[in-house]
C-alpha cells in the first residue's frame, strides 16, 4: 500500500500555526468529545496561543475533550519550571475550561512499569483523533531516538546527547537536563487517526528532508510517517528548505 503525505510549506512561523489551528479548529468545533494527543516544545507555544485566544472570543467547548501527551520528563516534579506538565498548564490547560481528569500525562515518578502499562491501556481504550507532532532535529518524535524500533509503546527511554544538548536551552545548563523520559512508542503514535507534524526554522531543515524525502528508517523515527494512512505536514519554507519533491508526498 503506497501512502502519500500532504505538505504544506508556508512563508514564515506565523502561517505555518495559522495554518495548524485552521486543521485543529476543525476538530474541536465538530467533535466535542475529541480524543486529541498534544506535543510540547518550542514549536508549539503559538499553536496553545491561539486555542486560548479562540476558546476566549469563540468560547470552544474544551470540557469534554481528553488529551493525552506524548511525553514527560523523568524525574521532574510536576510543578518543576521544567516540566512538561507544567508547560501544558502554563500554555493551555489553565487558560480553557478543560476538566481535570481528561487530561492523560507519563506519570515518571511512581512505579515506572506500572505507569507505562497504565498509559498504554488507556491508548487503547481511547483512540487519538488527531495527533500534532513536533519533530527532533535527529529525527526524533515524542522522545522516540534514532534506533527506536517502529514496534514501541509508551516507556521509559534514554535521551540522546543531542536531544539534551538541544533542550538545555531551557535549562540552566546540560548538566540539568534529564537523562531520561517517559514517552508514547512509535506504535502508539501511528494508531492516531490523524496526525499533523508541524515544523518550523532551518535548524529542523535536515530532519524533515530525511523524514519526508528519505527511506524508512528505524534511523529517522520520523520517517515512518510516510506509512500512515493521513499524515498533514505543515512547514515553513526555512524548515523545509532541503526537501527536493518525491513520490511520497504531494504539495
Ligand atoms: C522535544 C519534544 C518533542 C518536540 C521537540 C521539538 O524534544 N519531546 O516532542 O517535537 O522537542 O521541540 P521544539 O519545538 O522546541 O524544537
Amino acid at each position: 500500500m503506497v501512502y502519500t503525505m500532504k505538505i504544506k510549506i508556508l512563508k514564515n512561523y506565523n502561517e505555518v500555526i495559522n495554518e495548524s489551528y485552521k486543521v485543529l479548529s476543525e476538530y474541536l468545533t465538530k467533535k466535542q468529545d475529541l480524543v486529541l494527543g498534544l506535543a510540547t516544545g518550542e514549536t508549539m507555544i503559538g499553536l496553545y496561543s491561539k486555542m486560548v485566544d479562540d476558546h476566549k472570543k469563540s468560547g470552544i467547548d474544551y470540557s469534554r475533550i481528553k488529551t493525552f501527551n506524548l511525553d514527560e520528563y523523568y524525574g521532574l516534579q510536576r510543578n518543576h519550571a521544567q516540566s512538561y506538565y507544567h508547560y501544558m498548564n502554563k500554555h493551555l490547560f489553565s487558560k480553557v475550561n478543560i476538566n481535570e481528569k481528561n487530561i492523560v500525562f507519563p506519570n515518571t515518578l511512581s512505579n515506572v512499569d506500572a505507569s507505562c502499562e497504565r498509559y498504554n491501556l488507556a491508548l487503547e481504550e481511547n483512540k487519538i483523533d488527531l495527533q500534532i507532532l513536533g519533530i527532533g532535529s535527529n529525527g526524533h518524535i515524542g522522545f522516540n531516538e534514532p534506533k527506536t524500533s517502529f514496534k514501541s509503546k509508551t516507556r521509559l527511554v534514554e535521551l540522546d546527547k543531542t536531544t539534551r544538548v538541544d533542550n538545555s536551552r531551557f535549562f540552566n545548563d546540560l548538566e540539568e537536563v534529564p537523562t531520561h523520559a517517559i514517552t508514547m512508542g512509535i506504535e502508539n503514535i501511528l494508531s492516531a487517526k490523524k496526525i499533523i507534524l508541524i515544523a518550523s526554522g532551518s535548524e529542523k531543515s535536515k530532519a524533515i528532508s530525511k523524514a519526508i524525502d528519505g527511506p524508512v528508517t528505524e534511523l529517522v523515527p520520523a520517517s515512518i510517517l510516510q506509512r500512515h494512512p493521513n499524515v498533514e505536514v505543515i512547514i515553513d519554507i526555512e524548515a523545509g528548505k532541503n526537501l527536493k519533491g518525491s513520490m511520497n508526498y504531494v504539495k
